[in-house]
């Protein structure tokens, strides 16, 4: 269980998302604004729905994020939702058909969901807990526009400085394995958004190798070798695919209590982590 301090808590008076101004935009693919994409971090990168957001790149014939550009490898296009909602249902699947592992109440909770992609998890939450408020917030702005009244979408970057307005109950974070420069810092920041009391949770796969059972890994020689390469990629884009392997290091070096790791076992290994 995690108890951060409660006078770092956020101060500033909560603000509805539902109050987020959205900029109409005559041209949404023109590439125009750029100021909004040299933002610095320094700043909170919490912003209304401007153009540059909506300016996805194209590659390949297939579509990536505009805010933030480059700074996420995979697209963002219908193929790539469908795949990110399929993994939302290997994940229940796998840990018996639970949306989280935390013992967390979520009646009355600020629930955060970082990088939600398609956001199927968060609707699902705010579904189930419908006295809980749940933000899921992404690089790219592809949630459903027809959500629970009590589930909100923010385009934000997790890796700037977070500005949330009130402290949450329940961080969490899935399938985030390649897109963490600063993983540390990503756990500090989780820390000091918590109230006293509230948990943190990240489930992920073991992205940097495979394993079996029976030692027929030894009869695939070329998943091994993609395996290293696809990792060697990452780790010089800078953000690890492997970094479940080190989540309980920076959870625990965060100050985090109550830690605890499950590990299970998928057609790839995946981990669920929460304190
Ligand atoms: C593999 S998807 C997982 C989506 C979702 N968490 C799930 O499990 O269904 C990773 C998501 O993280 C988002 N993402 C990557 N880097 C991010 C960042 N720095 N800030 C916010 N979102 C980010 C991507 O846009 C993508 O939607």
């Amino acid at each position: 269980m995690a108890a951060p301090d409660s006078s770092s808590a956020p101060k500033e008076p909560f603000q509805d998302p539902n109050d987020v101004e959205i900029v109409p935009d005559d041209a949404p693919y023109s590439g125009e604004d750029p100021a909004f994409l040299t933002e610095t971090d320094a700043a909170s990168s919490t912003q209304s729905l401007s153009s540059s957001v909506l300016s996805y790149q194209y590659e390949n014939g297939r579509r990536y994020h505009g805010f933030r550009e480059g700074e996420y490898i995979a697209p963002n296009d219908d193929r790539e939702q469908e795949r990110m909602d399929l993994h939302h249902h290997i994940y229940r699947i796998a840990v018996g058909g639970d949306l989280f592992r935390a013992p967390v109440d979520l009646n009355k909770a600020r629930v955060l969901d970082l990088g939600t992609g398609t956001g199927i998890w968060a609707v699902d939450v705010a579904d189930e807990y419908p006295g809980a408020t749940v933000i899921g917030t992404d690089l790219s702005p592809i949630q459903p526009g027809w959500v629970p009244p009590n589930c909100f979408f923010e385009v934000d970057d997790f890796e700037s400085d977070w500005g949330f307005s009130r402290p949450f109950n329940f961080i969490h974070g899935r399938t985030l394995a390649g897109s963490v420069r600063d993983g540390p810092r990503l756990c500090q920041q989780a820390y000091s958004n918590l109230q006293p009391g509230g948990w943190f949770e990240l489930a992920d796969f073991l992205g940097d190798e495979f394993f079996s059972d029976d030692g027929t890994l030894q009869n695939a020689p070329s998943l091994v070798e993609w395996a290293r390469l696809n990792t060697e990629a990452f780790h010089r884009f800078g953000k690890e695919i492997g970094i479940a392997k080190d989540y309980k290091k920076h959870i625990i070096d965060a100050g985090f209590k109550n830690v605890r790791e499950e590990v299970y076992k998928v057609r790839t290994f995946l981990t669920v982590i929460f304190a």
